[in-house]
């Protein structure tokens, strides 16, 4: 069974271990038999994205639901990618808060988790660039210093091989002159990207994971302003035709998001953009512009196909 849009309010509990019984295996089992020369067995992963944990909202306790609900799927995902926004917030709140935050964010997966987890980091996830609280840039773990510190990564972009396809964690949050931040990739990630890309064996499948995305509609139906299309720089990355061009000669074949708090999918250049929705919803709060707390289930077939559904939790918001 694949859930469509129409579904999501229905279809919850039969998803959950149930839908393995639909047409999608069928569809996987000709492929498998009619090109028996791909060694590479399909997998299922999921994207959670911006989860904006905290103790308030009871939304510690809705990421460990989550959390639960992940690893309670029939077939169970293989890892989880997450797509930023892992806190409220570090961007303008003091030190003692925002590493709280990381902390419980941290505790809630080693007490409720255990699956791999991969991370990606949103603007809320970087330290300070609000300046408030008394937070200056001379602080030692001033931007995505903490962030990096804490999930114990070296960089805030990174990529990770899994059943013959490779997974770009992309950094997609910039400085802003007159923002808090913009949406983009920097100078030096985008060295590092295109090397990456390079080295990459041509066939070999790949996917892309960042936090503010590059190409949504989820955009558009509110940006008639005036007579025209507005869309701020912090909504979407600059630099989208480009990116995509690049991801279309080099097998990219997906390219994930969150940040909107609404779900899209999107083809464009032969590649799936989509945006996942919010395991938050409208930040613990209840649903967005109609959009429930959720994550994305996707499913790669062994030819390669790419299945994406958005699964509502079944989450009760404690206020709305
Ligand atoms: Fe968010």
């Amino acid at each position: 069974m694949k859930l469509t849009r129409r579904g999501w309010f229905a279809g919850v509990g039969a998803l959950v271990g149930g839908w393995l019984s639909g047409s999608g295996v069928a569809t996987w089992a000709e492929e498998r038999s009619s090109n028996s020369s791909l060694s590479v067995d399909g997998f299922r992963f999921v994207h959670m994205t911006d989860l904006h944990i905290q103790p308030e909202l009871k939304a510690a306790q809705g990421v460990a639901a989550c959390l639960h609900h992940i690893q309670s799927l029939n077939p169970k995902p293989d890892f989880i990618l997450t797509g930023g926004d892992l806190i409220m917030d570090a961007l303008q709140q003091g030190e003692e808060r925002a590493s709280m935050l990381f902390d419980l964010l941290k505790k809630v997966f080693r007490d409720h988790n255990s699956l791999p987890v991969y991370h990606c980091m949103g603007n809320h996830d970087v330290f300070g660039w609000g300046k408030k609280q008394g937070v200056t840039e001379e602080h030692p773990k001033y931007g995505k210093k903490m962030y990096m510190e804490k999930m114990e990564l070296e960089r805030p972009y990174y990529a990770f091989d899994h059943k013959g396809w490779r997974f770009f964690v992309l950094d997609s949050v910039q400085p802003s002159e007159t923002e808090l931040y913009q949406g983009g990739i920097d100078g030096l990630q985008m060295d590092w990207f295109r090397q990456e890309l390079a080295r990459k064996p041509k066939e070999m499948p790949a996917a892309i994971v960042t936090h503010i995305p590059f190409i949504t509609v989820t955009v558009l139906p509110d940006s008639a302003k005036e007579g025209r299309f507005q869309i701020g720089s912090a909504s979407m990355c600059a630099g989208a035709q480009q990116m995509a061009q690049l991801l279309a000669d080099n097998n990219v074949k997906l390219a994930l998001s969150g940040h909107m708090h609404m779900v899209d999918e999107v083809s464009y250049r032969g590649i799936t953009f989509a945006c996942s929705g919010a395991v938050s919803g409208r930040w613990w709060k209840g649903v967005h512009k109609g959009f429930p707390e959720g994550y994305a289930i996707i499913d790669i077939s062994p030819a390669n196909q790419i299945s994406y559904q958005y699964i509502p939790f079944g989450w009760q918001a404690v206020e709305s």
